[in-house]
């Protein structure tokens, strides 16, 4: 989604900017742009890559150098095309105004027709360019920028993370947030604005996370925050805990597949300190549940969306058969506008990686607005979602780039596991079992580093594959979530159409696309339903379909009903699908390679949906 980043200092803003864009390239975009502000305002917007807009500021060939205050935008199209014109920062028809948007508007219409009948001309199809002539009104008005800022927030609805530059103000920027993440950096002599850390952690790690409903005031040396009623409002400065190391590829070809790499460890990151050997159980204190919560709770309540949603399926298989409580799972765009019945014994839990996406925030108030207890399972340290929640656990992946999500997914699911067992421990487990699992989980970044030693294999089913249309992804069971998310990476990397589906489901539909050119994945573990899952393979085999199965390391049957198969070490089914997940994204990851994807940004998706 779009990305903002401002800097105000000493040094030349452009190359502070254009490696902000570049940081944030990552969210999804398909135009971007840059405002320089020294006594008059340089805009240059560019539709595409940001090497199209380096280029375009090349061709100019005009000294920048001079200019060390700006803001610059990523876009990723909502109202109007991707073009030049209406990528951001938009400009007010004065050419003093320039502002770059995060968010939807939508009392825009409204607004363009107040501001045409004040002589403003519009020029975009976007609903971003309102606020620049909107704020250049009220600021001529009021004679004072910052005023006009803040009366020009009022009469906007809708939601906004906005930076405002103004040639009568040449050493400030003002920033705003209504529903779309901005983060301060503060550095030694130089503050930067952005949408997302990434985008300034190379110049400083000591942040300030301007919270919703807040306008942040910028100058050379010195920053103020206030609140929408023009109070003022002290905040602290925290320090992030990752640097510029972390977000490099670190030599592998993409994002993603180092990401796939990083697994062993950071679902090592996940569990540490979290795991208690003496008691059978997990510790996770930030989810401020005393004793008589457990008593409570009757429901448990998964929100979430995506690949998010799919760990959420899985929570809910665990936690129904381990700890015993019903779990019902939603989308969250679904959940936020159906009315939900909640109870005083249901327990909420929202999962997101980004911490910042629109739905699952959207879910997360309407719950609380309801009364429930809701906790979110966030992978950013200072989100929306963590900030909101009553309580949570972070999944502790590390910065995760690839727009696909690998990594922050296993740790979700690691998460998933370690609530299970909490509330498995606090119910009917008995110690030697939690014991039992607490030393198993222990073992797992071997056993998913010896999954991501059969890479080579799994390339090589890959290219055999990577020109088919279609896919068929079946598990059963705790595998079942595992086989839509397996689908859900191929379609979003390689663009091929794949389905996910309970494998005996398939008799009652999927059956009918099967013939030789159909790819099927199977996740037929050695467990209680092995059987039947061996029945629906001979089923796909019947009518000619391909095989591609993960089984059980030692199950040399299986190899009688399928083309290929990839063996997962044994491992107990609560903690299976950390490892049979691994040889999908790695499949998804081959076949897009192969067929020339841009594997890291895919075409229209962006890395947090901070839009409805
Ligand atoms: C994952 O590969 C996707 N890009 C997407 O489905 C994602 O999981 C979804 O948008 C939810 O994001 P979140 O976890 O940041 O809330």
């Amino acid at each position: 989604m779009c990305g903002i980043v401002g800097y105000i200092g000493t040094k030349a803003a452009t190359s502070v900017l254009l490696k902000g864009l570049k940081r944030l390239e990552y969210r999804g975009y398909d135009s971007s742009g840059i405002a320089l502000l020294n006594s008059h305002l340089f805009v240059c917007k560019k539709k595409g890559k940001i090497a199209s807009l380096e280029n375009e500021l090349i061709d100019l060939k005009t000294d920048l150098s001079g200019y060390t205050v700006g803001i610059a935008h990523t876009r990723w199209a909502t109202h109007g095309e991707p073009s030049d014109l209406n990528a951001h920062p938009h400009v007010s028809s004065s050419g003093k105004i320039a502002v770059v948007h995060n968010g939807i508007i939508e009392n825009f219409p409204l607004l363009r027709e107040k501001l045409i009948s004040k002589g403003y001309s519009i020029k975009t199809q976007t609903d971003s360019e309102i606020i620049a002539h909107l704020i250049d009104y009220y600021v001529c008005k009021y004679e004072d920028f910052l005023t006009g800022v803040f009366v020009a927030l009022e009469k906007l609805e809708g939601t906004y993370g906005i930076a405002v530059l103004s040639e009568d103000y040449p050493d400030r920027i003002i920033a705003a947030r209504n529903g779309s993440p901005l983060i301060l950096g503060v550095g030694e002599g130089e503050i930067l604005i952005a949408s997302d850390a990434s985008a300034i952690v190379e110049y400083t790690r000591r942040v300030v996370y301007i919270d919703e409903r807040e306008v942040v005031d910028i100058q050379r040396d010195s920053y103020q925050t206030y609140d929408l009623l023009q109070k003022r409002v002290d905040k602290c400065v925290e320090d992030i805990d990752w640097d510029i190391e972390t977000i490099g590829k670190k030599g592998y070809d993409h994002f993603m597949l180092k990401e796939i790499y990083e697994q062993a460890e950071s679902i090592q990151n996940t569990c540490r300190g979290r795991l208690l050997h003496e008691t059978g159980t997990s510790r996770l204190d930030g989810l401020n549940l005393k004793n008589e919560d457990f008593t409570r709770i009757e429901r448990i309540i998964l929100i979430a969306c995506g690949t998010s949603w799919h760990s959420a399926l899985i929570g809910e298989y665990l936690i129904e058969e381990y700890a015993r409580i019903p779990v019902d799972v939603e989308y969250a765009s679904e959940f936020r506008y159906k009315n939900p019945i909640l109870t005083p014994s249901d327990l909420v839990i929202v999962i997101s990686q980004s911490g910042e996406t629109a739905d699952t925030l959207a879910a997360l108030r309407e719950a609380k607005q309801k009364g429930v207890h809701v906790l979110g399972v966030t992978n950013i340290v200072g989100s929306t979602i963590a900030r909101e929640s009553d309580g949570g656990v972070y999944s502790h992946a590390g910065p995760e780039i690839g727009v696909a999500s690998t990594k922050a997914f296993t740790s979700q699911v690691m998460v998933m596991i370690m609530i299970t067992i909490m509330f498995a421990r606090k119910y009917d487990m008995s110690l030697e079992t939690g014991q039992l699992l607490v030393e198993k989980i222990e073992k797992l970044p071997n056993l998913i580093q010896s999954m991501l030693d059969t890479a080579h294999d799994i390339k090589k089913i890959a290219l055999i594959y990577s020109n088919a249309s279609n896919f068929l992804y079946l598990g059963r069971g705790v595998q079942f979530p595992v086989a839509l998310e397996g689908a859900l990476k191929l379609k979003e990397i390689s663009y091929i159409h794949a389905e996910g589906y309970p494998a005996a489901e398939m008799k009652h539909g999927p059956i009918a696309l099967i013939d030789e050119n159909l790819p099927v994945i199977f996740i037929a573990l050695k467990d209680s339903i092995y059987g039947k899952i061996i029945s629906n393979m001979q089923e796909v085999r019947a009518r000619g379909g391909k095989i591609i199965a993960i089984a059980t390391e030692g199950d040399d049957l299986i190899r009688d009903y399928a083309d290929h198969v990839i063996y997962v070490p044994q491992v107990d089914r609560m903690l299976s699908p950390l490892l049979t997940v691994v040889p999908l994204q790695l499949l998804s990851y081959y076949i897009a390679v192969e067929r020339g994807c841009n594997v890291d940004q895919p075409r229209n998706l962006a890395k947090s949906v901070t839009v409805e």
